[in-house]
């Protein structure tokens, strides 16, 4: 496993960020697809986001992984060895609970990140092997939302073990609901029956709570939010001047889902010099930037079992504010 994206990979990300920016920047509404956030600075911002007094999400899941880990993978395992696959595993923090109980129940676990940055995934390789005895990370750089054929590819399988494939952190909010269900069905077509589904969902909540978790005090999420440009400028030789746009959270109560966009201050026009593109902003006018959708109870179960996953029970924290839900592959 090497840390460094091959020249081939770089080029393919590269192909695909000025597709995205040509596509969305001349779309109506504009609007910019959220994968765009993380790129170092996005990432490290993100990280950031996580210990913010208002972002609850973060430590409200692992608070709920704490109390329920021993009895999450016992009864994903059901008696035989787990291999702990994480789809979006980025730094890998978030599924240290669970690694950690993994290894405790049956000594040594594989675990199997996947993420399309090689370097998050190496670090976290690195990270996991240096401070849990018993874990071996196995990294794999893909794109877990596109494929070929419909399958998410994992390595070949072992008798006498069963994956859980865990899907935590709500990643899953950043999709529309078809979208959602389509990955499900995804994951569901590259496991074997038996094989576990770990789905971490942000449940629907007072609009208040919602709005501060992303649009904190100090200002975090606005700088992760307009770190999108200055992603661009460098990127694509463009000149947004981030500081022009307003950085805007809002509660779309009908869809269920928090919003983030970047609102023009004024009228402006910008040039995105890689892709001899012009943009002119209207004031006021924004770019859709993401979407982070919000469960209600049940819904996530009905997403795993459309998906071809019996949904075998779900753990939540005592406010109700995030689910935890285990999923069989039936
Ligand atoms: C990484 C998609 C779970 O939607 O809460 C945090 C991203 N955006 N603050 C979320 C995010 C603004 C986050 N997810």
């Amino acid at each position: 496993m090497t840390a460094a994206a091959s020249p081939a990979v770089a080029q393919q990300l590269d192909e695909r960020v000025s597709a995205a920016v040509r596509e969305g920047l001349t779309a109506r509404p504009k609007r910019l697809p959220a994968w765009l956030f993380y790129d170092e600075a996005g990432s490290r911002l993100f990280d950031a986001i996580t210990e913010l007094p208002e972002y609850y999400v973060t430590r409200t899941e692992r608070g709920i992984l704490l109390l329920a880990s021993d009895e999450i993978l016992a009864r994903a395992a059901e008696g035989a060895r787990l291999r702990i696959v994480e789809l979006g595993a980025g730094s890998a923090d978030k599924t240290r609970v669970l690694l950690k109980a993994a290894t405790e129940m049956q000594g040594a676990v594989l675990y199997e990140p996947v993420d399309v940055s090689a370097t998050a995934l190496e670090g976290a390789r690195q990270r996991i092997e240096r401070e849990i005895d018993g874990v071996t990370v196995a990294p794999r750089v893909m794109d877990y939302t596109h494929g070929d054929d419909g399958r998410l590819h994992l390595g070949p399988v072992v008798a006498q073990e069963r994956r859980l494939v865990v899907y935590i952190g709500s990643s899953i909010g950043n999709f529309e609901p078809h979208q959602a269900a389509k990955l499900l069905r995804r994951v569901r077509a590259g496991l074997r029956t038996g094989d576990g589904f770990l789905l971490g969902v942000d449940q629907a909540k007072d609009e208040a709570t919602l709005l501060a978790a992303y649009d904190d005090a100090a200002g975090v999420t606005a700088a992760f939010n307009r770190n999108l440009l200055v992603r661009l400028n460098r990127e694509l030789d463009a000149e947004f001047e981030p500081e022009a746009f307003e950085h805007c959270a809002l509660w779309n109560g009908t869809r269920s889902r928090i919003e983030m966009h970047l609102k023009s201050r004024g009228a402006q026009r910008v040039h995105v010099g890689a892709l001899g593109l012009t943009v002119d902003f209207a004031a006021g006018e924004s770019i859709h930037t993401e979407n982070s959708y919000k469960y209600r109870p049940g819904q996530a179960e009905a997403l795993l079992a459309e998906a071809g996953f019996r949904a075998e029970a779900t753990w939540t924290d005592a406010r109700g504010w995030f689910a935890v839900c285990l999923g069989r592959a039936v």
